[in-house]
């Protein structure tokens, strides 16, 4: 999230406490207020001894009292100094309990449609490698939105790894380090014809799946081949307005996906939308090609294809696409847990060549946590 909240957070003054003995009450000069739990502050405590130098747990929950609670606590200098009933002393930051506050504040997600092909989320190549902001506004477009172009990649083989490696780590699979996505005689996947492929994310049939994948244009001198890129948490969010029951029965039952070649035989069984533990949209699996034969009840098998067919007329919605051409040396990422790609039908004639790659979100997330901590 952009740094500024943050700072804001961080710069509202912590104006009094009270020990409630099982909680602790906290007013900012914001207006933000607290009630936090005698337990989670005693398992919180940041003092020498409850951790280690590196940050890390000394204790288990076991080791605290269950009847734990404070028996003083003051506010001095934007920082609360408090006892507890077992003796222990510790003094909390102001401003990591104005962050850390209770119920936890999450910010609003930015959902995208066609609109955002009107002023589409572009970087420079030359500019992320060498300008720490323009690789943290980079990083940080991926992560809101879960897709950004970046402009300048030599037209290289395999220099789409030189671009996972500029915040992460390369997620080998069987397709190897990266793939060459280009007709082939005897393809053993639909991605090596020419045919087009509607939106879906990739490697369904992966536990767990890859989070990123980088594709990265070295010729397009084909017809057709436009990609196309939608915001399957938009697309969800959409159904759950159209049709909640349909929500719920995708939501609520998994189905199978596989992959099979002569060197490999891939199956995972997975939702096509997760919910995270506040009932958001956390996770879109969506692969017309390697979706397997369902294994539902009987009983539900008709209401479940009725909402799979309206999801997939959903992500189908102009509304929804972005479409672009991809030039030589252009390369997208998509969060492949958000959002869904796929690319129009190629010309027969005239040669395209892609390459591809998978990374993994967490390497991406901390990379900008390093560049937003550092700028
Ligand atoms: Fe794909």
């Amino acid at each position: 999230m952009p740094a500024p909240a943050r700072s804001l957070r961080d710069a509202a003054l912590l104006l009094a406490v009270q020990n409630r003995a099982a909680s602790l009450a906290l007013a900012w000069s914001d207006g933000a207020t607290a009630e936090l739990p005698a337990i989670w502050l005693r398992d919180n405590s940041p003092a020498p001894g409850a951790r280690h130098a590196n940050g890390q747990k000394l204790f288990d929950i076991t080791d605290i009292d269950p009847t734990i609670h404070i028996v003083a606590a003051a506010a001095q200098g934007g920082r609360v100094a408090m006892t507890f009933s077992d003796g222990h002393e510790v003094e909390f930051e102001g401003a990591w309990l104005h962050r850390h506050a209770l119920p936890r504040r999450v910010p609003p997600r930015r959902l995208w449609g066609a609109d955002l092909g009107r002023n589409l989320p572009a970087h420079e190549h030359v500019a992320v490698v060498s300008d720490a902001a323009a690789r943290r506004a980079w990083l940080a477009d991926i992560a809101e939105l879960g897709f950004a172009l970046l402009r300048g990649v030599p037209v290289e083989s395999g220099a789409l790894l030189g671009v996972a490696e500029l915040f992460g780590h390369v997620r080998e699979t069987n397709y190897g380090r990266f793939f060459e996505v280009r007709s082939e005689p005897d393809p053993i996947n639909l991605a090596y014809t020419p045919m087009g492929l509607s939106v879906h994310t990739d490697n369904p049939y992966r536990d767990p799946v890859p989070g990123l994948q980088l594709l990265h244009c070295l010729v397009a001198e084909s017809d057709g081949g436009e990609s196309v890129v939608v915001d399957g948490f938009r697309a969800a969010q959409m159904l759950a307005a159209e049709s909640g029951s349909d929500f719920d029965l995708l939501t609520r039952h998994a189905v199978p996906f596989r992959f099979a070649s002569a060197d490999a035989v891939l199956e995972a069984r997975a939702r096509l939308i997760t919910l995270d533990d506040r009932g958001e949209v956390a996770e879109i699996r969506f692969n017309n090609r390697s979706i397997a034969a369902f294994d539902l009840d009987v009983a539900v098998m008709g209401a479940f294809y009725a909402a799979y067919r309206r999801f997939a007329e959903i992500l189908r919605r102009p509304a929804l696409e972005v479409a672009f051409r991809l030039a030589p040396g252009e390369l997208f990422i998509v969060d492949n847990r958000r959002v869904l790609h796929g690319r129009r039908a190629i010309a027969a004639s005239g040669w395209r060549h892609l390459q591809g790659c998978y990374a993994d979100m967490d390497g991406l997330r901390s990379t900008l946590s390093l560049l937003e901590r550092d700028a």
